[in-house]
């Protein structure tokens, strides 16, 4: 009966996590060991969300920086080179994963797409025997089929999703986008603490 009944409430927690946002995937009990947070982040709402999921959990950190500048008129040439599936420079080109079982992997979303650093680390570089949670933010919510993608791209550099949660940056009110504070994407990335913690094995 205890069984079932605990069966129950970690079956309710999963689908609540998955309707707000977010979902760890991995089944059983994380095993001990280091965790790296990976972000790309533009304007700094990923960044801020890092920040705090760092200070929360003690995992590393390290940002993925786009050498080519993204302002102005490099933000349309950004978009372009996603969508022909082209790369950017980057800075680090790679990073030693051996100290970490698992990674966090966080940037905003483009076109639907990771960003075109992210996704250029991404393509670049192999996550062979590494768990990977994504973790995204983004103007409107990103349905399933576009999850998908994403985590297909994690998959073909040998990632083993381990869960994908999402923030929203913005609102839409009366028709148009209205940003999001850091503080409200913050505040909204650290109900995903319990979730990424179960995923992490994190103690703190
Ligand atoms: C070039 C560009 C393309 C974007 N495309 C999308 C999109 O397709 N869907 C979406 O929901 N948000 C989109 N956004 C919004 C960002 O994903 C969102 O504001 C994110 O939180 C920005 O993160 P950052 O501040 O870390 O760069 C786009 C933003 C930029 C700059």
């Amino acid at each position: 009966m205890k069984a079932i009944v605990k069966t129950a409430v970690a079956v309710i927690i999963a689908v609540c996590f998955a309707v707000s946002g977010g979902l760890c995937i991995a089944g059983g009990q994380p095993a001990p060991g280091k965790t790296l947070i990976l972000y790309y982040s533009k304007t700094g709402n990923t960044r801020a969300a890092c920040e705090a999921l760092q200070k929360e959990t003690g995992a590393d950190i390290r940002e993925i920086k786009d050498l080519n500048s993204r302002q102005g008129f490099g933000a349309a040439t950004g978009m372009l080179k996603i969508f022909m599936g082209m790369q950017t420079d980057i800075e680090p080109a790679s990073v030693d994963f051996a100290p970490y079982d698992r990674l966090i992997i966080s940037t905003p979303i483009w076109a639907a797409q990771f960003g075109l650093a992210m996704r250029t680390f991404i393509e670049r570089n192999s996550f062979a025997g590494k768990d990977v949670i994504i973790f995204i933010t983004s103007d409107s919510f990103i349905e399933e089929k576009y999850q998908q993608k994403h985590k297909d791209l994690v998959a073909a550099s040998k990632g083993r999703v381990a869960g994908y949660f999402q923030v929203q940056a913005a609102d839409l009110v009366d028709g148009k986008k209205v940003p999001r504070t850091k503080e409200k994407i913050v505040e909204d990335a650290l109900k995903f603490l319990p979730e990424i913690k179960a995923c992490t094995g994190a103690k703190k």
